[in-house]
């Protein structure tokens, strides 16, 4: 297809460029609904949350109402979509879930007849609207334009761990074959490494990068006590300990709401893992495999806790994260774990090169300056923080409810990246979070402990 030529400039940003970069996100969310047999177009993977269908539409109504209505006042594509995809669900339990429950959803070739109206829309827009300007909030620094790209790669993460819940019979995978694994140096040991006293800084100033999150701002500086911290990721030999010793049915491990939680679900091992006789093995996206022992464990909150009690540790604080992760002996602090480079495939396991973890310690590249692998990559890490504003917090007018509808003391904030996360999202002040019992997110642990 041949370029047409830019269109009028837009406070720095390079039209040509946004553009291919939203084609390039189209159609990676295209190959990601094609993995999937079309019979399971009406289904729910997650029984709490909505249809497959429901995300195919939702991405592109998302994109028109934050980005096309609030930011350039266009009148929409089609209202009722609009209003029909507008927001996914996060429902408390199975009855909520159900009340929220949609009869009838429209048929697959409309959901892909209003997203192909849409990207052009879009990219009529990219070529010559005002997308950075000073008429409203939301074309402020390109929020609205920012907003509805992130926003897409954070969808093409829920797609993937959605997905992973079918059967693998009812996948197909893709002829693109996986990134390299570059390899421990050593086999992991399982070590705690001293992170002395000292400041670590959470979020980010406005000006200090493109785009950010509402959550991510404002920049501030907090003061962390020493402690120790694993330098790998709980693996699933390690976790398997603590299943074969009764973990799961031993109440003083887990706090009165995670028990109530982990009562009702009943179950008493890692959702990724399966039974097969007296042994385990990994359901992972496109096969079960035999445990591997090295991968590091995704679990929930409520079980990466439990685990630590077991252990007589616990989980780190979101600012401890930090500080293991982007401090320096020398008290400076680093854009990323291993410095000012950016993330590559050399770094950790992000940015949909496998589609599972891969063993801990394989990005030597990628650690921090303290010797700590893999906090960005093979899985997000559960903190201890409930999922709050920082002290200023305001939300953002492309999109209010983002964080804001999250503040009730019942998500905790995780840190890093998955396997599925994209490069994009691979920032210090990115923060994700989900409810402690959430068990389908591709969720890694690590513990620590007061320096004694
Ligand atoms: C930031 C991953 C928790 O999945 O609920 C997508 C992202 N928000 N659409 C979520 C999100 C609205 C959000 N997380
Ligand atoms: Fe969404």
């Amino acid at each position: 297809m041949a370029h047409r030529d830019p269109g009028p400039p837009a406070g720095g940003v390079d039209r040509r460029q946004v553009k291919d970069s939203y084609l390039a996100l189209r159609r990676r969310t295209r190959s990601i609904f094609d993995l999937l047999a079309d019979d399971a177009y009406y289904e729910r993977p997650i029984a709490l949350r909505h249809p497959v269908v429901f995300y195919e539409g939702h991405i592109p109504a998302f994109t028109v109402n934050s980005f096309l209505k609030k930011g350039l006042g266009h009148p929409g594509v089609h209202p009722e979509f609009e209003a029909l995809f507008a927001r996914g669900i996060d429902p408390e339990d199975q009855a909520a879930a159900d009340a929220k429950a949609i009869g009838r959803w429209p048929r697959r070739d409309e959901v892909r007849d209003y997203g192909r109206r849409v990207d052009a829309a879009v990219l009529d827009a990219l070529e010559s609207a005002p997308v950075v300007g000073d008429a409203n909030p939301v074309q402020r620094r390109g929020q609205g334009m920012h907003t509805m790209m992130e926003h897409e790669l954070l969808h093409q993460e829920t797609l993937l761990y959605m997905w992973h819940r079918f059967d693998v019979a009812r996948k197909t995978r893709p002829r693109w074959a996986p990134g390299p694994i570059p390899g421990a140096a050593s086999a992991p040991e399982t070590r705690m490494v001293r992170i002395p006293a000292g400041r670590a800084t959470l979020g980010a100033e406005r000006d200090a990068i493109a785009f950010g999150w509402d959550n991510e701002f404002p920049r501030h500086v907090v003061d962390v006590r020493a402690f120790d911290i694993d330098v790998h990721n709980v693996t699933n030999e390690a976790f398997r300990a603590f299943v074969d010793a009764g973990g799961y049915g031993a109440p003083e491990l887990w706090p009165a709401d995670a028990w109530a939680r982990q009562r009702e679900t009943g179950r008493d091992h890692p959702l990724f893992w399966e039974r097969s006789g007296a042994d385990w093995r990994w359901r992972g996206f496109f096969e079960t495999l035999p445990l591997p022992s090295d991968w590091p464990v995704w679990v929930t909150r409520d079980e990466a806790a439990a685990y630590a009690r077991w252990r007589g540790w616990r989980l780190p604080t979101e600012a401890e994260f930090h500080r293991a992760a982007y401090g320096a002996p020398d008290g400076s602090e680093r854009p990323h774990p291993w410095g000012k480079a950016p993330p590559d495939e050399t770094r950790g396991n992000f940015d949909f090169r496998h589609w599972d973890p891969v063993p801990v310690g394989s990005y030597p590249a990628g650690a921090s300056a303290w010797g700590v692998h893999d906090l960005v990559g093979n899985g997000w890490e559960w903190t201890s923080t409930s999922f709050e504003g920082f002290p200023g917090f305001e939300s953002m007018a492309s999109y209010p409810e983002y964080s804001a509808d999250f503040f009730d003391g019942e998500h905790y904030v995780l840190k890093g990246a998955s396997p599925a996360t994209g490069r994009d999202l691979v920032r210090r002040s990115f923060r994700n979070w989900f409810r402690p019992g959430y068990p389908y997110v591709y969720a890694a642990f690590r513990c620590v402990r007061d320096a004694g």
